[in-house]
C-alpha cells in the first residue's frame, strides 16, 4: 500500500507542468501572449491632434506626435495588422477559443489548489504508515517484548488509516481521467497551432464543439475530484462567544470569494431579526452590521443563506419561505408537502428544528420528515427559484435519534446526538440511494450543537455550539494516483 501512495508527488508535479504548460507556452504559441506591433504607417495631418483618429477599440492607436517645421502635425499611428483585425471574424474566433483554453488552464491549476489539501493528509497517513510498518516489523522479530500498550497504540494507528481503503479505488479513476484531459488540452492546443500556420483551413466549427466538451469535462472532473467522501472533523475553532444557547450563522456559499457576509440568526423561535455583517473580522468583532426584519418569524435553526437568498421554515407550519436579501422582500414560499413542523419531528434537542435546510455543491436541499416516512429522514433536493421538491430520497434513519445532519457532495450525514461523545454515526448517499454507517469523532466542546452546516466554498464545518460560534475542516477523501507512466 505505501507504494502507490509515494507516487503522489510526481503527479502533482505533472499537474503543476501542465498548467505551467498551458499557462506560459500555450499563449506565446498561438502569438496571444503580448499585443503584436501591427503595420506602422505614418499619416500626416493639418489638424489638431487626436480628434479624428479612431480609438483603441477599434484596434488603431496613436503612437507618436511631433510638430513638422512647416506647422502641420505629424502623428504616427499604429494600424492593426491584417491577421489580428477585430473584424476578421475567424481571428476573433480564434481569440475566443483561446481564451476558452487558457480559461481551462486556470481551472487545472484550481484543480491543483485543491487536490493539495487532501495531499497532506496522504502525507501524514504515509508516515503513520512507516511508523505502523516498523511496529510492526519489531513486533514480528521479537515477539516476546511487545506490550499490551503498543498493540493497542497499533490497534489505534490502524483504525487512523482505516478511511483510506474504501477511497483507493477511486484514486486509480482520477488520475486516468486527469492524464486523459491533459492529452486533450495538448492535441487541442496542438491544433491551434496548425491553425495559425495556415488560418483559414480550419473547420472552427468543430474546434469550437471540441473546446467545449473540454471544458464540460474539466468541469466535471473538477466537481468530482474537489468531491469527496468525508473521512475526518479538525479540532474546533471558537469564532465568538454570544447570542443564546440556539441560534445559527453562515455565510453564502455562492457568493464570490471576495463576499465574506457573515449572517447571523440568534434564537430558535419566533425570530424575525437576521444580522448581516460586512466581513467575518467584523462579526468576530461584533462591528459594522446591518439587520433584516423578516415579514415572517422562523421556527428552528434550519436556515441557509444560499446565492443571495435566506431559505427558512416559517413558525408553526411547513412553509419554505426565500428571502431575497437586496431587495429586502419575499420572493416566493411554498408548503413543504407532507414535512411534519412544530416539534413533530425535530432532531434530539427538539427547538422546532423539524425542517433543515442546507446547501451543498450540488445546490440547495432540504432535510425533514413526514407521517408517511414514520419519523424518518427525508432529504429533498430543492429547485432554488420555485422552492419545488425535485427528488426526494427516504434515509431510513429516525430523525428524532439524530443530533443534527450536514450535505456535503450529495452525501447527508447525521451525528446521533446533539450532545458531548457526539459522532457522525451515518451517512446516506443520494448518488447511490443506498446507506452505513459511519464512525467519524469530532469534539463537541460546548456539548450543545444546535446548528451544524457545511459550506462548500469554504470546506467547512458551521456550528453554533451552546452560545458560541464554532467552524471545524472537513477532509474530504479523494486521491489522485499516479500508475507509472506519467
Ligand atoms: C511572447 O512570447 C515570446 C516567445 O515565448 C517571448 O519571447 C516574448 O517575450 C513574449 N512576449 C510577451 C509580451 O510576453
Ligand atoms: C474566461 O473567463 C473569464 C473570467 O472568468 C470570463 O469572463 C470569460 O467569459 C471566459 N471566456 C470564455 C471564452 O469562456
Ligand atoms: C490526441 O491526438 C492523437 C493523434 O492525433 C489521437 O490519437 C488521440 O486520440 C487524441 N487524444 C485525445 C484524448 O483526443
Ligand atoms: C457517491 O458519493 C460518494 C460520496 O460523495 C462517493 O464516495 C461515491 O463514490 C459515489 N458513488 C458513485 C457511484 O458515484
Ligand atoms: C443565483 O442567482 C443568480 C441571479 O441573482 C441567477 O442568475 C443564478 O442562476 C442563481 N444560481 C443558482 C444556482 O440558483
Ligand atoms: C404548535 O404547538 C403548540 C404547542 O406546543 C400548540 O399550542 C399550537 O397550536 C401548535 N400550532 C400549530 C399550528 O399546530
Ligand atoms: C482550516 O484549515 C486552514 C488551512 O490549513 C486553516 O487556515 C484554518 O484555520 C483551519 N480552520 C479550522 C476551523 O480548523
Amino acid at each position: 500500500m505505501t507504494v502507490p501512495l509515494l507516487k503522489i508527488g510526481a503527479v502533482l508535479s505533472t499537474m503543476a507542468m501542465v498548467t505551467n504548460w498551458m499557462s506560459q507556452t500555450l499563449p506565446s504559441l498561438v502569438g496571444l501572449n503580448g499585443t503584436k506591433p501591427g503595420t506602422s504607417e505614418k499619416i500626416v495631418k493639418e489638424r489638431d491632434l487626436g480628434t479624428l483618429f479612431p480609438g483603441p477599440e477599434d484596434g488603431w492607436q496613436i503612437y507618436t506626435s511631433a510638430q513638422a517645421p512647416d506647422g502641420k502635425c505629424i502623428c504616427t499611428v499604429v494600424a492593426p495588422a491584417q491577421s489580428t483585425c477585430s473584424r476578421d471574424p475567424r481571428s476573433r474566433q480564434l481569440r475566443q477559443l483561446l481564451e476558452k483554453v487558457q480559461n481551462i488552464s486556470q481551472s487545472m491549476e484550481v484543480l491543483d489548489l485543491r487536490t493539495f489539501r487532501d495531499l497532506q493528509y496522504v502525507r501524514n497517513t504515509e508516515s503513520l504508515m512507516k511508523v505502523l510498518d516498523s511496529r510492526l516489523k519489531v513486533a514480528t522479530d521479537s515477539q516476546k517484548t511487545i506490550s499490551t500498550r503498543s498493540f493497542q497504540e497499533l490497534k489505534d494507528k490502524m483504525n487512523e488509516l482505516l478511511p483510506l481503503i474504501p477511497v483507493l479505488e477511486q484514486y486509480k479513476t482520477d488520475t486516468r481521467m486527469i492524464v486523459q484531459l491533459k492529452e486533450e488540452v495538448r492535441n487541442l492546443s496542438g491544433i491551434l497551432l496548425v491553425i495559425q500556420e495556415e488560418m483559414g483551413v480550419y473547420d472552427y466549427e468543430e474546434l469550437q464543439h471540441r473546446v467545449l466538451v473540454l471544458e464540460a469535462r474539466l468541469h466535471a472532473c473538477m466537481q468530482k475530484l474537489g468531491c469527496g467522501k468525508l473521512t475526518g472533523v479538525s479540532n474546533p475553532i471558537t469564532v465568538r462567544a454570544s447570542g443564546s444557547r440556539f441560534g445559527s450563522w453562515m455565510t453564502d456559499s455562492m457568493a464570490p470569494s471576495s463576499d465574506n457576509r457573515v449572517w447571523y440568526m440568534d434564537g430558535y423561535y419566533k425570530g424575525r431579526r437576521v444580522l448581516e455583517y460586512r466581513t467575518l473580522n467584523d462579526f468576530i468583532k461584533g462591528q459594522n452590521f446591518i439587520q433584516h426584519l423578516l415579514p415572517h418569524p422562523w421556527a428552528g435553526t434550519g436556515h441557509v443563506v444560499f446565492n443571495g437568498s435566506l431559505y427558512y421554515n416559517k413558525y408553526q407550519s411547513n412553509v419554505v419561505v426565500k428571502y431575497h436579501f437586496r431587495s429586502r422582500s419575499v420572493v416566493v414560499q411554498r408548503s413543504l408537502s407532507g414535512a411534519g413542523y412544530n416539534n413533530t419531528f425535530p432532531y434530539s434537542w427538539g427547538g422546532f428544528s423539524d425542517i433543515d435546510f442546507m446547501a451543498d455543491e450540488g445546490g440547495l436541499w432540504a432535510v425533514y420528515t413526514t407521517i408517511q416516512n414514520a419519523g424518518n429522514i427525508v432529504v429533498s433536493k430543492l429547485d432554488p427559484t420555485t422552492l419545488e421538491v425535485l427528488q426526494t430520497w427516504d434515509t431510513g434513519y429516525p430523525k428524532r435519534s439524530a443530533g443534527e445532519s450536514f450535505m456535503i457532495c450529495g452525501t447527508l450525514y447525521v451525528t446521533n446526538s446533539h450532545l458531548a461523545g457526539a459522532k457522525i454515526y451515518f451517512a446516506y448517499y443520494t448518488n447511490t440511494s443506498t446507506y452505513e454507517y459511519t464512525d467519524i469523532p469530532f469534539h463537541n466542546q460546548y456539548s450543545h450543537i444546535s446548528m451544524l452546516d457545511y459550506n462548500p466554498r469554504e470546506r467547512v464545518l458551521y456550528t453554533w455550539n451552546n452560545g458560541h460560534q464554532v467552524l471545524y475542516n472537513v477532509t474530504l477523501f479523494h486521491v489522485i494516483k499516479t500508475s507509472g507512466e506519467l
